[in-house]
C-alpha cells in the first residue's frame, strides 16, 4: 500500500462524488414546472347554413353547433396524448398518475361543444385508477370543468363586445390588403354567391359556406361538385380556396397589434400570470401544475396571434397549443408547441426574437405589446361592460333588500309588541285572537 495508491484512491473518491453530484444536477437541468394547454373543440355539426345548402338541418340529431360522437372520440384521443406526454413519461412524468384537484384546473367557454370536448378529453386524460374507481364497469370519473357566462368571459370567448376592437376590425376590412384580395377574387366571390344563394359573399362570410360543407363532408354528405372541383386554373379546389379565405379572415380579425391586445391578449396575460406565480410560488394552491382551456378556433388563432406565431391557417378540430414552463439550469424558460394534426408530434414554435426555449423574462418582454392593461377601459366600455353593470345591479338589489327587510321587521315588531301588551299568553300571542 503505497502513497500512490492512497492518492489515486483519494482522487477516485473526489471524482466519484463530483460525478454523482453532477449527474443529479444533470437530471435536474431541464424539468417541467407548469403546463398550460388551449384546445379547440372536436368535430361538430355546422353552426350555420346557407340558402342553397343541399343538406337539411334536420339531419343533425342534436341540431346545429353540437359536438358529435366523432368529436368526442377526437378529444378522448387528445386526452390520451396529454396523459402520455405529461403522466406516462413520454417524455414527462410530471402530473400524478391519478387526477388531483390541487394539480390541474380545467376551464371552458360556456358552450355545449367546448364543455363536452373537455369532458371527453378528461375521459382519456384521467381514466380512474385504484381507489378512484367508483363503478367497476365504468372507466370514467367526474372531473370539474369551470365556466362562466359568455358575456363575462373575454379570456376564452372572442366574440365579446369591444367597441375599440370593432373600429379596428372595420379599418382592417377596409385596408389595402383586403381591397386587393377582393379585387383579385371578385370572380371567385360572385361564383360563391351564385352557388350558395347568399346575395353577398365576402371574406367575412365565406366561412359560413366553407364550414357548413366541411362539416357535412365529415359526415358522409358528398360535397357538391362545384365545391369539390378545381377553381379555374389555380392549384386549389374551391373548398381549399375558401379555407384559405378563412385563414386570412382570422389573420385580419386577430393578428394586428390592437387586435392582439384586445382579443388573444387576455388569455396570454392569464397564461403569463400563471407562469410568474409558479416561479414566485404564489399560485393558489402552490401545487398547481396544469391549466387547461377548452375553447374555439377563434381563441386558438387569437392566442397564437398574440404571440405572433399564427400560421394564417384555420385551426383544425382539437388543435392544441401547449405552453410549457421549463426550468433550464434553474432558469425558467417558455416552450410553445402547436399540435394541429393528429398525424404527428406538435410543432415547436418560437416567438419572433427568441429561441424555442425562451427565457421567461424575455418572453414577457417580447409579448408585452399584446397584453392589455385594462381590457374594459381599452375597449372603450367604461363601466358599461355587463360584468360591472351586473355587479351594480346586485349591489343595488342587496341594499334595497336589506332596507325592505328592516322596514318590514320594524312594522312586524311594533305590531307584535302591541299584541303582547294586550295579551297574557305571549307564546301563542299571534294566534289567540282568532
Ligand atoms: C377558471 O375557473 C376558475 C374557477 O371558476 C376561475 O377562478 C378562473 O378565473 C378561471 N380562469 C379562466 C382563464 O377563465
Ligand atoms: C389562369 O388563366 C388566366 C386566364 O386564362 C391567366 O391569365 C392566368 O395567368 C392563369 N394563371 C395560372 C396560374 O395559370
Ligand atoms: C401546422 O402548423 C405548422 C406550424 O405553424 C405549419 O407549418 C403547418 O403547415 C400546419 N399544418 C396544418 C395542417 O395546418
Amino acid at each position: 500500500m503505497g502513497v500512490a495508491f492512497q492518492r489515486s484512491f483519494l482522487i477516485f473518491l473526489v471524482l466519484s462524488v463530483l460525478l454523482q453530484s453532477w449527474s443529479v444536477y444533470a437530471d435536474d437541468t431541464n424539468h417541467l414546472l407548469l403546463v398550460q394547454a388551449l384546445y379547440r373543440h372536436g368535430d361538430r355539426s355546422p353552426v350555420s347554413t346557407f340558402p342553397n345548402d343541399p343538406v337539411s338541418e334536420s339531419v343533425w340529431p342534436q341540431g346545429l353547433g353540437q359536438l358529435t360522437q366523432k368529436g368526442m372520440q377526437q378529444h378522448y384521443k387528445l386526452g390520451q396524448y396529454l396523459r402520455q406526454r405529461y403522466i406516462e413519461g413520454q417524455p414527462y412524468k410530471f402530473l400524478s398518475e391519478a387526477y388531483k384537484k390541487n394539480e390541474i384546473m380545467i376551464n371552458s367557454t360556456d358552450y355545449d361543444r367546448t364543455l363536452m370536448s373537455a369532458y371527453s378529453n378528461l375521459a382519456g386524460f384521467y381514466p380512474p385508477k385504484g381507489d378512484q374507481i367508483w363503478k367497476t364497469e365504468l372507466k370514467w370519473q367526474p372531473i370539474p370543468v369551470h365556466t362562466k357566462p359568455l358575456d363575462m368571459d373575454h379570456v376564452l370567448y372572442m366574440d365579446n363586445y369591444c367597441p375599440t376592437y370593432m373600429k379596428h376590425y372595420a379599418e382592417a376590412l377596409n385596408s389595402d390588403v383586403v381591397k386587393k384580395h377582393e379585387a383579385e377574387n371578385a370572380e371567385f366571390y360572385s361564383f360563391l354567391e351564385e352557388k350558395s344563394g347568399f346575395p353577398k359573399v365576402s371574406i367575412e362570410n365565406t366561412w359560413m359556406i366553407y364550414d357548413t360543407l366541411f362539416c357535412e363532408s365529415q359526415h358522409n354528405h358528398a360535397l357538391p361538385d362545384w365545391a369539390a372541383q378545381q377553381w379555374k386554373n389555380s392549384s386549389l379546389t374551391v373548398m381549399q380556396k375558401m379555407a384559405a379565405n378563412d385563414g386570412l379572415q382570422f389573420d385580419i380579425k386577430y393578428d394586428h397589434p390592437v387586435q392582439r391586445r384586445l382579443k388573444g391578449g387576455s388569455l396570454l396575460k392569464a397564461v403569463i400570470d400563471n407562469m410568474q406565480m409558479k416561479v414566485t410560488s404564489t399560485l393558489t394552491p402552490a401545487t398547481m401544475k396544469a391549466f387547461i382551456y377548452s375553447a374555439h378556433d377563434s381563441t386558438v388563432s387569437a392566442f397564437l396571434s398574440a404571440m405572433q406565431v399564427f400560421n394564417k391557417r384555420l385551426p383544425p378540430y382539437t388543435a392544441c397549443v401547449l405552453v410549457e414552463l421549463h426550468a433550464v439550469n434553474d432558469i425558467p424558460h417558455v416552450k410553445v408547441l402547436y399540435g394541429n394534426s393528429t398525424a404527428g408530434e406538435p410543432y415547436v414554435l418560437s416567438i419572433p426574437g427568441c429561441a424555442e426555449l425562451c427565457p421567461l423574462p424575455k418572453f414577457i418582454e417580447l409579448t408585452k405589446e399584446s397584453i392589455p392593461d385594462d381590457w374594459v377601459e381599452e375597449c372603450g366600455l367604461g363601466s358599461g361592460f355587463p360584468k360591472l353593470s351586473k355587479m351594480h345591479i346586485i349591489i343595488i338589489a342587496s341594499i334595497s333588500a336589506v332596507v325592505l327587510v328592516t322596514i318590514i321587521a320594524t312594522i312586524v315588531g311594533v305590531i307584535y309588541r302591541r299584541k303582547l301588551n294586550s295579551n297574557f299568553t305571549p307564546y301563542f300571542g299571534l294566534n289567540t285572537n282568532t
